[in-house]
């Protein structure tokens, strides 16, 4: 077969997954309920949110001239919709606990359905890509950092948020490589992303102390204590360390392979025993 006749293949597979999170101890994050509920809080975001991805990605489909990039935004479609589905599943281990992320997960919807009524295709777009930046940047912290991923305690959990982390990561350019293609320009991508910010954050900040209120532990001090030390320790920080690459993000010609993370990927796929 020679090189013109080469079927275009995606530059990553979409993964079937099939997680069950039945019997996952309550505070499964190191026995902490500040950190559990973080992950928890994070779940709730991703069945609509995902979605939105998807959706916005789709809505310009049509004008994407790249076959290669076609392909990919297929796989991207493909691997969302899985990730949205696992993490709608995570509720039966919410359930069990008498853990209400559904009511969380429809306030997600409700705002995604007000932002798409005022905005425009290209600034859901643009949202999608501020986003993906966030989940990927995210995500790269966990599959690099030992110290944050040994507090699962949870076979089922690391694997669910493992998996994500790995896929977030092989998908990180497709959203953001169709803005680029079908609008371009630097204002609307980056005064989107300062707005996004602002709306992740209170929308993370409020989940987090409803989480909290409603199992009893929003005045369980030492649990905040050691929250606040993972998310904000100067160094360490969970958060404290997404400011440069968020900051990247402004930077005129920025691309998110930029930073490059297959190494990164490959190891964990192995680890994982993804075959692609
Ligand atoms: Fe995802
Ligand atoms: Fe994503």
């Amino acid at each position: 077969m020679n090189a013109s006749t080469t079927p275009i293949r995606a530059n990553f597979p979409v993964r079937r997954m099939d997680f069950s999170f039945s019997e996952t101890p309550k505070y499964w994050w190191d026995g902490q309920p500040f950190m559990t509920h973080f992950m928890n809080n994070l779940s709730s975001l991703f069945p609509y949110g995902e979605k939105f991805f998807v959706d916005s990605v789709r809505a310009v489909r049509e004008r994407i001239q790249d076959p290669q990039l076609q392909k990919d935004v297929s796989a991207f479609i493909g691997q969302e919709a899985m990730h949205s589905k696992e993490h709608a599943a995570y509720n039966e281990y919410a359930d069990e606990h008498g853990i209400d992320l559904e009511t969380l997960e429809l306030r997600i919807k409700v705002l995604l359905e007000s932002i798409s009524k005022v905005t425009t295709k290209k600034h859901q777009l643009a949202i999608t890509c501020a986003l993906e930046h966030f989940t990927a940047t995210m995500a790269e912290q966990l599959l690099k950092r030992e110290d944050l991923s040994s507090q699962m305690k949870s076979d089922k959990m690391y694997k669910l948020w493992m998996w994500h982390a790995v896929e977030e990561n092989e998908h990180k350019a497709v959203a953001y490589d169709v803005y680029q293609q079908v609008y371009g320009g630097y204002f609307t991508r980056t005064a989107v992303m300062l707005l996004t910010t602002g709306i992740f954050l209170g929308v993370i900040a409020g989940f987090q102390i409803n989480l909290l209120r409603r199992d009893g532990q929003l005045f369980n001090w030492r649990s905040w204590k050691h929250g606040l030390g993972v998310l904000l320790h100067p160094r360490r920080g969970y958060f404290v360390n997404l400011i440069r690459p968020w900051l990247d993000y402004f930077r005129p010609g920025f691309h998110p392979f930029d930073h490059d993370t297959k190494a990164l990927e490959s190891r964990w796929k192995e680890q994982l025993d993804f075959a692609g």
